[in-house]
């Protein structure tokens, strides 16, 4: 298994491009499944969850053209086959549970799915009530068989309805996604009350309008879909990744010389950036023009303040940034507290950051962490995606060597990071760990 050993210490300067994002892409590659006509998608990260869903769409009778460009990312041509399998077995489905995003688009458009029920994972349960009662509230039988979702349209087809899509963690990113699909071809309009509104839905609505979906008010709390017969093929850009994008910005308010970051979203940030704005961090955006795809420089020019954190759903503080500003936060001149509202088991990176010399104190959803002067080099393991993030943000800032194992968990959601690490000056090597 991938380890990285990283000796501290190292400022980073240089420019690194954020990649297309990883958790746009997902629910755009699904909905190729919408139309039998081809759709390109460019700027698709270079990840293994990516393969992964490739491999899935591949089992539904999709054909797959990948053309790999300069720097990593990909250009994916799908051409869905709708009288391919429907069916997305337990074996694929258990290795990332976002696999349920094909559960809408495959019951709209072949009017059967059967999907695995996705197991949890290491951020908590995750449950899909949610998408279910939504699709529902569309039309469809829904049971569940042998671990199976097993999900058909009714005689006459799904029929456009209103729809309350909260939780008691708020809306559902995915959830919103598979209801947004399958109303998009469902007769009548929908109303979505309590819809998700990250970035990435609004990306997904585009690409549906480019499709010819009638689609209004994504990025608020009520989308509408007039439904349509059927819909077209169309080629789409992926979004930037406002998660890796943060995850950059981290870096370099911990150990930030001249960092510069291109194709940063920094207009889906603001909360990130609040919450760094009482530090002595240089954040400087280089081209206001397009806060979408911006160029912005950061340097960490003196003293982290602590801060007060709760990750919330969009425009909030993202869930996917938590263990990334912990790390940061521990270096803070005080005490901060972080509280985790969207996952509140999602802190397996506390103990890890503690074996660093992190001073943290957690109660249930709430870690106070309490400032130090340095972080210490430690052998530490991975656990989920954005705690490995946090590990090697923090094994940058520690003095001594770190190693981190099962660093899988960060390939991911993270393209070459020890790569575009080392081109950036920091001390990092990938190695083959021999298992004890
Ligand atoms: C998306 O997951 C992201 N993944 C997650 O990023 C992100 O953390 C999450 O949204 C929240 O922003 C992708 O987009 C591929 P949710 P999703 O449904 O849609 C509860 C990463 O690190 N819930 O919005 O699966 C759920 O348990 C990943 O890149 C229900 O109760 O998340 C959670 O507490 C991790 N019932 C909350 O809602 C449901 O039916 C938000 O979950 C669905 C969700």
């Amino acid at each position: 298994m991938d380890a990285f050993r990283i000796i501290g210490g190292c400022r980073l300067s240089g420019t690194v491009r954020a990649s297309g994002s990883k958790n746009a892409s997902l629910p755009l590659i699904a909905a190729a499944l919408l139309t039998d006509r081809p759709v390109t998608l460019a700027d698709v990260p270079d990840l293994s969850d990516i393969r992964n869903m490739l491999n899935l769409m591949g089992e539904l009778g999709c054909s797959i053209g990948k053309q790999a460009h300069e720097g990593g990312s990909t250009t994916i041509e799908l051409h869905a086959d709708p009288d391919g399998s429907s069916h997305a077995p337990y074996d694929i489905v258990k290795t990332m549970r976002a696999s349920i995003c094909v559960l809408g688009p495959l019951l709209a458009r072949r009017g059967f799915a059967r999907v695995s029920m996705p197991g949890g994972c290491a951020i908590g349960d995750r449950p899909v009530d949610i998408h279910l009662r939504g699709l529902r509230a569309l039309g469809a039988e829904i049971e569940l068989d042998q671990g199976d979702i097993t999900a058909r349209v009714p005689r006459g087809g799904l029929r456009g309805a209103t729809i309350f899509l909260g939780g008691p963690f708020g809306s559902t990113v995915l959830g919103t996604a598979n209801v947004m699909c399958a109303a998009a071809l469902a007769d009548g309009t929908t109303v979505i009350e309590s819809a998700a509104c990250e970035p990435e839905i609004v990306d997904l609505a585009h690409m549906l309008r480019a499709m010819g979906a009638h689609i209004t008010g994504d990025g608020s709390p009520r989308i509408t879909i007039h439904g349509v017969s059927s819909l077209n093929g169309v080629s789409h850009t992926v979004m930037p990744d406002r998660i890796e994008a943060g995850t950059w910005i981290c870096a370099g308010a911990m150990v930030g010389d001249d960092l510069t970051i291109t194709n940063c979203p920094m207009d889906s940030l603001l909360a990130l950036t609040s919450v760094l704005e009482p530090s002595d961090i240089s954040i400087e955006l280089l081209d206001p023009t397009s806060p979408q795809r911006s160029t912005v420089r950061v340097r960490r020019a003196g003293t982290i303040r602590p801060a007060v954190v709760t990750t919330q759903p969009y425009p909030g503080f993202p869930t996917d940034i938590q263990a990334q500003v912990m790390a940061l936060l521990a270096l803070a001149d005080g005490n901060s507290i972080i509280t985790e509202r969207i996952f509140p088991d999602r802190f397996l990176h506390v103990a890890e950051l503690s074996r660093m010399g992190a001073t943290l104190n957690r109660q249930g959803p709430m870690v106070v962490v309490s400032g130090v002067k340095a972080l210490h080099g430690a052998p530490v393991m991975a656990s989920d995606l954005r705690a490995s993030a946090s590990l090697v943000l923090a094994g940058l800032a520690a003095t001594g060597t770190t190693t981190i194992s099962r660093v899988y968990h960060l390939d991911r959601g993270y393209e070459r990071m020890d790569e575009r690490l080392q081109s950036l000056g920091a001390d990092i090597e990938r190695f083959k760990e021999v298992r004890k």
